[in-house]
């Protein structure tokens, strides 16, 4: 494990005192705070800017602990658990009453997750109870997935940020609720949908933009950089970046079937959708560096294999296919 169990204890006192840590997950840094503690969750909406209405996900150390946060806890549960716990699942279900508002949202249900990430599940046994944690990036800005983008964006916000190394799945969790009548897909990640249904031994429903759950993770404009990000497919990459180029604009381009930009920066992404969400906030942090007018991102195949990287591609791009 890249972190000593000395820094294990002290994270696990921090957080027991109230403060706000960073952490380390399979899916990227969290920025986490007692989950019971309102002084502690109230800090984590300031160091981020964001809104007190958006609800935080509970990191639990182990499955046993989630009748501590939820209620009429569906029998799907235990067999969503047994398969993909501890990993890039979160459940949203139904809150037991005396959580804090600041960790729903105000909502009745509760966003619960066990995370893989060795150095979360020792900070979690550590500390013993859950840890409330969002992404630990500025509201509205790229998750960071190592944790020196955690000190470009957060500077000395959390009283402490623990090193445990690149993400090794680079994309959020996949969210599940299960509060409703039937299973809703609120975010796709790394765990498809058709691996879901396959537990749940039925369909799970795609995202409808229902407005009267507030998933803010499902705002067009999430997870974007400052610079501006446009999706070209693959056929027409080449000509957006030299019409571009010829108007004078500084391009970088994220591509993916080797097309290389004759001016201009490029990445070359990778073709397997596993590999290329865990590269994708990195590579995008790296090319919004000021250096550059617009980043041109070659568009991924529209399958359900790459769905969680479209998604996000989506939303960086601001919601428009450009
Ligand atoms: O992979 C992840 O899920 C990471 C790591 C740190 O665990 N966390 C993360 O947290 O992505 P955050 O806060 O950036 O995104 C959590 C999403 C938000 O879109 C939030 O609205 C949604 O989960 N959420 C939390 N509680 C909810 C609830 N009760 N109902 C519906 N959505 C909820
Ligand atoms: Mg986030």
């Amino acid at each position: 494990m890249p972190v000593s169990q000395a820094e294990i204890a002290r994270a696990a006192a921090l957080l027991h005192a109230g403060g706000v840590v960073s952490f380390p997950t399979e899916t990227v840094y969290g920025l986490g705070a007692d989950g019971t503690n309102e002084a502690a969750l109230a800090r984590i909406f300031a160091i981020k800017g964001r809104p007190a209405d958006h609800p935080l996900i509970v990191h639990l150390a182990g499955a046993d602990q989630i009748a501590a946060w939820a209620c009429d806890i569906p029998a799907a549960v235990w067999a969503l658990a047994e398969r993909f716990w501890p990993g890039p699942l979160t459940l949203i279900l139904r809150c037991r009453s005396g959580v804090p508002d600041l960790v729903t949202g105000g909502q009745a249900t509760v966003a619960l997750r066990v995370p893989a990430h060795p150095v979360a599940q020792a900070l979690l046994t550590a500390f013993g109870g859950g840890v409330a944690a969002p992404s630990a990036n500025r509201f509205g800005r790229v998750s960071p997935t190592r944790a020196e983008h955690v000190w470009q964006e957060l500077g000395d916000g959390p009283d402490l940020i623990l090193d445990g190394g690149d993400c090794p799945v680079g994309l959020e969790s996949t969210i599940l609720s299960l509060a409703g009548k039937e299973p809703v897909l609120l975010r796709p990640g790394h765990i498809p949908p058709a691996a879901l249904a396959d537990v749940l031994g039925k369909p799970v429903e795609l995202p409808d933009g229902n407005a009267a759950i507030r998933v803010p993770g499902t705002l067009a404009s999430h997870y974007a950089p400052a610079t501006a990000l446009l999706l070209a497919d693959a056929e027409a990459l080449s000509a957006v970046v030299t019409g571009l180029v010829v108007r004078g604009r500084r391009v970088a381009v994220m591509a993916l079937s080797g097309q290389l930009s004759p001016t201009g920066q490029t990445v070359a992404m990778p073709a397997d959708p596993t590999a290329y969400g865990r590269d994708l906030y990195a590579a995008i942090r790296m090319l919004d560096d000021g250096r550059h007018d617009i980043i041109v991102v070659e568009r991924p195949p529209r399958d359900e294999g790459w769905l969680a990287v479209n998604d996000r591609l989506e939303r960086a791009s601001g919601g428009s296919a450009g």
